[in-house]
């Protein structure tokens, strides 16, 4: 495919995603979708893999997403309509979607849905090569610093505690207590899921980038507990 034509369908992807996210103050605009492109882009690149797919997947991944639009159903046939008007292969149009819709952590903690069986078959969340750099790139923007920061961007926004020594942190989440954020705290999101994130990695790229990552969080909330302890 020639460069240029490569080039305009990155640009119509992030204006598609600019018109559908450029609002959001929830911690999934238009700045995470630039960020996990740029790591997309750099995880293909380590990996030998053509970066068109993953950086094109990492502008359009939250488009549809059940947490931001209100029918996701509708959102994929518009994201299709979208795609299928860019000259891009049949294969690389499924290739996305199928990305799209099946890459989100919430995604995976749901067991019981339809092809779940199938997809475990199939390997890490059913994903091809593009899917599992960008589903890396996402999780990536999850932990280091910029997680932290989301996390506490997502906990303020949602009315949540930032610590409670009384609640512990749950486990074994399904999606639907994943979501639900009547008791949860700052501090617990951390152990439900952040600290995991690095073991449900795709590559190797990837993981070695979560390591100083990991490091990160773990000195933050060892000096978190220090404070609140009065102990540092
Ligand atoms: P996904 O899109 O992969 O399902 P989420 O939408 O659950 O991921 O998470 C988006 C961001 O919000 C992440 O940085 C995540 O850590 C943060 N987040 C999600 N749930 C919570 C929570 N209960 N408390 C604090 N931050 C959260
Ligand atoms: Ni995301």
């Amino acid at each position: 495919m020639d460069e240029r034509v490569r080039d305009e369908m990155v640009v119509q992807a992030i204006a598609y995603a600019q018109e559908r996210l450029g609002h959001d103050r929830t911690g999934h605009g238009m700045d995470h979708a630039e960020r996990v492109a740029r790591m997309a882009r750099r995880i293909a690149d380590e990996e030998g893999v053509d970066p068109l797919l993953p950086v094109m997947a990492a502008y359009l991944h939250d488009t549809v997403d059940d947490k931001l639009v209100a029918d996701s159903a509708r959102a994929l046939e518009e994201l299709r309509a979208f795609l299928g008007g860019l000259g891009l292969s049949g294969t690389d149009v499924e290739d996305l979607l199928h990305t799209v819709s099946r890459m989100s952590f919430a995604e995976s903690l749901d067991a019981g849905r339809e092809g779940a069986a199938a997809d475990a078959a199939a390997g890490p969340a059913g994903l091809s090569s593009a899917g599992h750099i960008t589903q890396d790139a996402d999780r990536l923007d999850a932990i280091g610093a910029i997680g932290v920061t989301r996390a506490i961007y997502f906990g303020g926004a949602h009315g949540e505690r930032i610590y409670d020594p009384a609640v512990s942190p749950r486990q074994n989440l399904t999606r639907e207590e994943y979501r639900n954020l009547d008791n949860e705290t700052i501090y617990n999101h951390f152990y439900e899921k952040l600290l995991g994130l690095k073991d449900t990695l795709n590559t190797p790229s990837a993981r070695r980038i979560a390591e100083r990552r990991q490091r990160f969080m773990l000195d933050y909330l060892a000096e978190f507990k220090a404070e609140w302890e009065g102990l540092a």
